[in-house]
């Protein structure tokens, strides 16, 4: 469908559709481990089925066209694949048009970002011929978003997008770049995604704030990255000894969910997302009245294992584990309870975990 529709909007926009490549990136969705990719921690992100798709075709002359089907009149999305063109230093003789279309809702914190990111810089290699693997197209597409756009991100989500593997989440070490693939069963249970549609005003100067109150933390406590320690040393600055605390144990936290996950105790593991979010919102201060009615509402329903938030926070997404009889309900409860305080419609989703890039016509 979704092919489909990019092809389409590659015609109306160039005319024809005649010797058109068509690439798929995921989106993805963080399990568990928030906030500490730029901290040396562990991480446990999957990629989703829902995603960027990029129409390309090389053109004769050396210009370069972008379109997206999602923001027909708004070239601000330009943003993201001119900043993979220059982190990939390409300097092309003969320039390429390019529609996008992406599934993923925007601005959701299931990174549409990084997925136009690296369906660009995987077409990219492709078109050119550069020979690069996976795992640098990632680290690309995260100096792209770090020198480019100037968000100061970890290499998380690029990493997710680009390692993806179908009922897989990736255990990644985000300062040895060592992964493992971790299956996922969750037998009769689901993951669903809860969009909060609050609009992430600041959510970048934010999250660069954060970044910058944990590097000032490991400063003031000797190390390279605050995920060295394996406990909370004390620190005079009340707001960064929070920051650190949420860093340290959010690490430990996800080095344990993993653990139980692959032991098959699903129930520990939602524990484990449950504790994650109230770091995030007590100490981390991340999180926000949305995320948080979200979040309350969902625990309070039959057939929950957990819930937290996913992705930077300040608005964004919530993942919850819910058992499949229990969805319809889940669905219909937390929906009233979060249109009843907060004003606001949630949108949710059932998600499958897919795999990584793709080349697909
Ligand atoms: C955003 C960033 C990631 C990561 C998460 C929070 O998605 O792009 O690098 O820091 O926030 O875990």
């Amino acid at each position: 469908m979704s092919k489909e529709l990019v092809l389409k909007a590659f015609e109306k926009v160039y005319g024809d559709s005649k010797n058109v490549s068509v690439y798929f990136a995921p989106g993805r969705v963080n399990l568990i481990g928030e906030h500490i990719d730029y901290n040396g921690g562990l991480v446990l992100p999957c990629a989703l089925t829902i995603g960027t798709y990029a129409a390309v075709r090389k053109r004769e002359d050396n210009s370069i066209n972008f379109y997206s089907e999602n923001f027909p009149n708004n070239h601000d999305f330009e943003k993201y694949p001119r900043a993979v063109i220059k982190s990939l230093e390409l300097t092309p003789n003969q320039g390429f048009d390019v529609a996008y279309y992406g599934d993923i809702p925007n601005q959701s914190g299931l990174s549409s970002s990084a997925s136009i990111e690296v369906v660009t810089a995987f077409f990219l290699n492709d078109l050119y011929d550069l020979n690069l693997d996976n795992i640098t197209i990632a680290k690309l597409c995260q100096r792209a978003e770090n020198e480019f756009v100037g968000v100061n991100c970890g290499i998380m989500d690029q990493f997710a997008i680009a390692m993806g593997k179908k009922d897989n989440a990736i255990y990644l070490n985000t300062e040895t770049l060592d992964y493992t693939y971790v299956p996922i069963d969750l037998k009769d249970h689901k993951l669903i995604i809860a969009n909060t549609n609050k609009k992430r005003t600041l959510a970048d100067s934010k999250y660069n704030e954060r970044r910058q109150e944990c590097d000032e933390a490991a400063k003031m406590l000797g190390v390279d990255y605050l995920c060295q320690l394996d406990r909370v040393l004390p620190l005079d600055d009340e707001i960064l000894q929070k920051r650190a605390k949420h860093v340290i144990t959010e690490n430990k936290r996800t080095k344990d969910a993993t653990i139980w996950l692959k032991n098959g105790d699903l129930k520990v593991f939602g524990k484990l997302m449950n504790e994650s979010h109230d770091s995030l919102r007590d100490d981390y201060e991340v999180t926000g009245v949305e995320l948080d009615t979200l979040v309350d509402s969902a625990r309070a329903q039959l057939g929950v294992l957990g819930s937290r938030m996913t992705g930077a926070g300040f608005g964004g997404c919530t993942v919850s584990i819910v058992k499949e009889n229990a969805i319809d309900t889940f669905i219909e409860n937390v929906g009233n309870a979060y249109k009843s305080k907060t004003g606001l419609t949630a949108d949710f989703y059932v998600v499958e975990i897919g795999d990584g890039p793709v080349k697909l016509q």
